[in-house]
């Protein structure tokens, strides 16, 4: 199978950070595993975050990939979710061989049914960030209709999830931030009612929109910076929401004469865990499937590449490097 892999953990520019090659077909799926054509992929942070320098050099090539859309070949002994022909999406599972690849194995227990309205491009474009942004509100939050939420670095992939969950889903007030006039409008056409600039005075600018205080903040950047902003702006017995690691102590003190709840969200926790709720995301991504396809969601796709190779790839990782992408980047098909 073609496939683009790496061998090293260096630069994306080195030859060896992402290669094409071909690769052995996957062996025949066991147990609860699917064999699933990869017909589109999106890229995401954590993509960069595995690539990332580091002096370990694989024996074989490894491919990585962590979203992707695409038809079931064969099935597992124990598959009772899906059969062969069925199109599918999923984020897959850090610890196995990912998307990168014309056939790669999964558990159908993470995978959901395509939905039908989309193409396999906008498909790909949702699982990871989608599973991130709906565990956040109502696995963690479990966040409650008319209330107010502020979502912060809402106009990158995970965000432009979360704005349309908290806005079109759970029918709460959403106060989004972004920085630039086209991630201010993106976010806006994703249903936020209110932007706030997150580079300038965001509690300043919350009491301008009319809410001083929100019941629920979600971090989904840089949490050491903004912690102490969303322990001021969330209202007493609210609730914070945190997607972006820590890289040094909060203080969780200013939390406590609100009595406000800390929650963490990490979207491999229930695979790393081998949690006894696995196939949770399987029924996330059928109910997100369900609504894309009764017109609530809209695509989060605003750029598209194509083949699948690692001249594409290269690009993909360098655009999310930027921090300044907007909605999601999706490749598609691999070279003839
Ligand atoms: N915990 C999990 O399971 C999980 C899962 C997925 C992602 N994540 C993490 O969640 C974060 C968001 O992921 P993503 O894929 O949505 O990223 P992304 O697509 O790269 O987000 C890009 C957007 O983030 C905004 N942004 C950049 N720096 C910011 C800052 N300092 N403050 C506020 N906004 C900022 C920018 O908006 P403006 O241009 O408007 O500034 C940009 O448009 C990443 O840190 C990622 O690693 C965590």
């Amino acid at each position: 199978m073609k496939a683009t892999a790496l061998l090293r953990y260096t630069d994306i520019d080195h030859p060896d950070a992402v290669f094409d090659t071909t690769l052995p077909n996957p062996p025949a799926p066991t147990g609860h595993d699917l064999l699933v054509r990869v017909h589109a992929v999106s890229v995401n942070q954590l993509d960069n975050r595995v690539r990332r320098p580091k002096d370990k050099v694989e024996p074989a090539p490894r491919v990585i990939g962590y979203d992707a859309a695409g038809i079931v070949q064969a099935v597992g002994p124990d598959v009772t979710l899906f059969q062969p022909g069925d199109a599918v999406y999923y984020s897959g599972d850090p610890s196995r061989p990912g998307s990168h690849a014309e056939l790669q194995l999964v558990d159908e227990r993470i995978v959901g049914r395509a939905p039908a309205t989309l193409s396999m491009a906008e498909a790909a474009a949702l699982p990871l960030a989608s599973l991130t942004a709906w565990e956040l509100l109502f696995d963690r939050l479990r966040v409650q209709p008319g209330r107010s939420i502020l979502i912060v670095g809402a106009a990158g992939g995970v965000g432009s999830m979360a704005v349309q969950f908290a806005a079109r889903v759970a029918q709460l007030e959403v106060i989004a931030t972004a920085s630039r006039p086209e991630s201010a409008a993106w976010v806006r056409s994703m249903g936020a009612h209110h932007i706030v600039d997150h580079t300038g005075d965001i509690a300043a600018q919350l009491a301008a929109a009319g809410h001083p205080q929100v019941d629920y903040v979600v971090l989904l950047a840089d949490t050491d910076r903004y912690f102490e902003t969303a322990a001021a702006a969330v209202a007493p017995q609210g609730a914070i929401g945190l997607a972006v690691e820590a890289t040094q102590p909060a203080n969780i003190g200013l939390l406590w004469d609100k009595s406000v709840t800390l929650v963490w969200e990490m979207v491999y926790t229930r695979i790393d865990y081998r949690t006894s709720d696995l196939d949770r995301q399987h029924a996330i991504l059928n109910q997100i499937a369900a609504l894309f396809d009764h017109g609530v969601l809209a695509s989060p796709v605003t750029s598209y590449l194509a083949p699948i190779n690692a001249t594409n790839l290269r690009a993909a990782h360098k655009h999310m490097a930027s921090g300044r992408a907007i909605g999601k980047l999706v490749l598609e098909g691999f070279p003839a």
